[in-house]
């Protein structure tokens, strides 16, 4: 099992070193750093959705949840530490006049100056909570805690993996809004989210049709 860890972090590895290769070397008129905030903030959000569909995959192949899987589990540190990176990026590009200025109070922009802020408030809010959530979730994320917490505790706070997602909807759709992004960034969000709801209703009621207990419990 540890050669097999040790293969998913070396390919999780080598994926995040050809993003960042990728992401320096794009031919665009954008800033760098602004570039790198985009590829962190979705190489997160594809990393936590792939370890959310693992679990109703598995519910749906074997007919009962599992507690302890290791490619979800490391794709979600993987995915925090994508998500940490934005997250400083982010702060240093967002938490200033200036963006203030071009996203909230300028005169172009889609929605009204209350709705602008709302979004902007709302938006960061939810950045910083989902901060909390994978600091939290990255200390689960070892077979220390597993061991002391015991399986039920630690699977119960290991669900707070499905709040940081619900609050990074929260959070991309309100920056996505507020900068006006093409649509195909907004569908993706969409489509990620969709699939991960879609996938938990499915398992669940596979574990159900197999007479197991339910999912997580
Ligand atoms: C670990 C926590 C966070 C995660 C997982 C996260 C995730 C995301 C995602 C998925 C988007 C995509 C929406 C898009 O622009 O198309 C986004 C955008 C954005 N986020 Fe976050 N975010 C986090 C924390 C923060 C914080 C604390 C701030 C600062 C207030 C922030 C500011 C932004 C901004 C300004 C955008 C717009 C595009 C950009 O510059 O990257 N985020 N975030």
């Amino acid at each position: 099992m540890a050669r097999k860890r040790w293969r998913y972090h070396a390919s999780l590895a080598g994926l995040t070193f050809a993003a960042l290769v990728a992401t320096l070397n794009w031919d665009s008129e954008q800033h760098w750093l602004d570039r790198l905030s985009i590829v962190s903030a979705y190489s997160c959000l594809v990393c936590l959705s792939v370890a959310l569909l693992i679990g109703p995959r598995q519910a749906i192949r074997f007919g009962k949840p599992i507690v302890n899987h290791y490619l979800r589990r490391d794709l979600g540190i993987w995915g925090a530490v994508w998500g940490f990176g934005h997250f400083y990026l982010a702060m240093l590009l967002s938490m200033n006049n200036e963006y203030l200025e071009r996203f909230v109070y300028a005169d172009d922009l889609p929605f009204a100056e209350a709705t602008q802020y709302l979004l902007y408030s709302a938006g960061t809010i939810a950045g910083f909570l989902v901060g909390v959530v994978f600091i939290v979730l990255l200390g689960l994320s070892n077979d220390w805690s597993l061991r002391r917490l015991g399986r039920r505790k630690w699977k119960r706070m290991q669900r707070l993996a499905y709040v940081a997602f619900g609050l990074i909807m929260v959070h991309g759709f309100a920056f996505q809004l507020i900068e006006s992004r093409q649509l195909a960034l907004v569908g993706g969000m969409a489509v990620a989210g969709a699939m991960v709801v879609f996938a938990q209703f499915a398992g669940r009621i596979a574990v159900k049709k197999a007479g197991g207990p339910a999912p997580h419990r």
